[in-house]
């Protein structure tokens, strides 16, 4: 099955190409990229994408499916057609499910689901600890030959140091990184929060930007003392991107991701929205945002995730102590870092892509991540310039639950490709 997409502005920070050209499918794989090909052959299938940026489809390295166990929040099937909406072909779903994805017969089960039910390319995390209860670690290697793509008890700090260096210990061969959700566990079990003089204000209990600092300190060291491979999840506050930056030059083995919240958002949103900004670890200061955004253009915060984490629409009505943490996002984070990073900031688009699709899939060892011959056929053709307005009810995940209800946003997916399936096309909409 051959398919050309023609005239689309096609940028692929692999290897530097940002120009107006065709590409070439060939059974799902990238044939060839650029301006003088053979004459169209018959039976192959044209995609006219003049006036539409052509790159590698995005990967989110940080996402909750919530099946099984969650089916009320989500599932493989709404959170793929959500990745598929929001020009997301690869997503990493995390481990916190019910039962937890702590053995390969569970890694195994989610894969069988995922072949069934998912739009977009679906690789899950293994649990560094046997029911993410901090207390016995996992079968590593067994995980890993079952398929896992990186191991994390994300959701739940693992506060043993024992496992951790354990596990980073056993993780080295793969080259794979565990994953750590840095917040000292002990610093904010009550928090719900920034701690600071809002929560002070509103009578509510902090999450220290400490307790985030301290925990990626320990797994930095833990990087350094093993030679294993840490990479940061959700990283929130200044004092972190200062660290990371610290032990980058130091040479330690560690890689960071954020969040779009983490780059929009303040504390304040907690007063305006309550619980729908409620998300761990929590929105921090103006101060904060701005070294995040520093973070990301020197690269000391190498991607962007959404953290997407549904949860049902009782559940977030609840007031801010009683109500879940996290914040739906795959289907407005492409558009939310074009309008900062890009149209706001001026950054190259170039750059958000990298940050999105190419360095996510270099830190998983994944072929997509770029539009290159031989890689798979993943691609998301978006308007740069085309503004629309968030309306929740129109999500294709189950959860509703974002902060960014009513922003005006400046860049929209208009077809997703997945092995040069699309899985995603906005004029079916129309
Ligand atoms: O706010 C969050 N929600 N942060 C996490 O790390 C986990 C997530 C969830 O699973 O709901």
């Amino acid at each position: 099955m051959k398919q050309r997409i023609c005239g689309a502005r096609v940028i692929d920070p692999a290897c530097g190409r940002d120009a107006v050209c065709d590409i070439l499918i060939e059974d799902g794989v990238i044939a060839a990229v650029g301006e003088e090909f053979p004459a169209r052959e018959e039976g192959e299938e044209v995609i006219d994408a003049r006036g539409l940026v052509a790159a590698p489809g995005l990967v989110d390295m940080h996402t909750h499916m919530r099946e099984p166990g969650f089916e009320a929040k989500e599932t493989i099937a709404t959170g793929t057609a959500a990745a598929a909406r929001g020009g997301v072909t690869s997503i990493l779903a995390m481990a916190n499910t019910l039962p937890v994805i702590d053995s390969p017969e569970r890694v195994a089960m989610l894969y069988e689901r995922a072949k069934r039910d998912a739009r977009v390319r679906l690789y899950t995390v293994g649990a560094v600890s046997k029911g993410m209860q901090g207390k016995e670690i996992t079968d590593v290697e067994g995980l890993l030959r079952a398929g896992a793509a990186a191991l994390s008890d994300d959701g739940v700090p693992l506060m043993n140091a024992q496992i951790m260096r354990r596990a980073l210990q056993r993780m080295k061969p793969s080259g794979l990184p565990i994953l750590s959700h840095s917040e000292d566990g002990d610093l904010v079990r009550t928090g719900v929060m920034n701690e600071g003089a809002l929560s002070r204000k509103l009578g509510y209990e902090g999450r220290p930007a400490v307790a985030e600092e301290l925990l990626l300190v320990r797994d930095g060291m833990l990087a350094a003392d093993t030679g294993g491979y840490v990479h940061i999840c959700h990283v929130s506050t200044k004092g972190s991107v200062a660290y990371i930056r610290q032990m980058k030059a130091a040479g330690v083995k560690i890689t960071a991701e954020t969040c779009p919240q983490y780059f929009t958002l303040t504390e304040e949103e907690i007063e305006k929205q309550g619980a729908m900004a409620k998300v761990n670890p929590p929105l921090r200061t103006q101060e904060d945002v701005e070294a995040i955004l520093e973070g990301l253009k020197d690269s000391t915060l190498d991607c962007i995730v959404t953290d997407h984490a549904p949860h049902t629409a009782e559940e977030k009505s609840r007031e801010v102590p009683k109500a879940p943490s996290g914040m739906v996002g795959l289907e407005t984070s492409l558009a939310l870092s074009l309008t900062v990073l890009h149209h706001r900031l001026g950054l190259p688009l170039s750059f958000v892509i990298e940050k999105m699709s190419t360095a996510p899939a270099k830190i998983l060892q994944l072929k997509a991540g770029t539009l290159q011959p031989g890689a798979p056929a993943d691609i998301v053709l978006f308007d740069p310039d085309e503004k629309w307005t968030v309306r929740p009810e129109h999500f294709a995940s189950k959860g509703r639950n974002t902060p960014f209800a009513g922003w005006e946003l400046t860049g929209r997916v208009r077809r997703t490709l997945v092995g040069g399936k699309t899985v995603y096309n906005a004029m079916d909409e129309l």
